[in-house]
């Protein structure tokens, strides 16, 4: 089973599960201040639950490349949508501020809170 790291969490889940779900299940503080209320909850429209992962992931989907070419969000930036992401091995994820996870400062990160 994948070992998934964030917010000074660890925890398994399985092979192919959406990382959003597992973050969320886990207690993990995937949206940030009100984008916990306001989000499309997993749809891939909002773009809120952006997150760095180091780890094996599913590939990029359309619907993740299209959302974060979109202002707030720079395609160049390296994150990937929650929501869009299925883990398929060990991952860490590093959450930034700002509404849509667009900050240039850490959140969290795999270690800390
Ligand atoms: S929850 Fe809205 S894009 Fe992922």
């Amino acid at each position: 089973m994948p070992k998934v790291m964030a917010q000074g969490k660890t925890f398994d889940c399985e092979v192919g599960a959406i990382l959003r779900t597992v973050l969320l299940k886990n207690g993990v503080d995937l949206h940030n201040g009100q984008s916990k209320l306001i989000n499309c909850r997993g749809l891939g429209s909002c773009g809120t639950c952006a997150v760095q992962i180091d780890g094996e992931v599913s590939e990029v989907s359309w619907r993740d490349r299209t959302r974060r070419s979109l202002p707030p969000h720079n395609p160049d930036c390296d994150l990937r949508l929650a929501c869009q992401t299925r883990v398929l091995g060990d991952v860490r994820v590093t959450k930034y501020t700002e509404f849509w996870g667009q900050g240039m400062e850490p959140q969290w990160t795999p270690e800390s809170s």
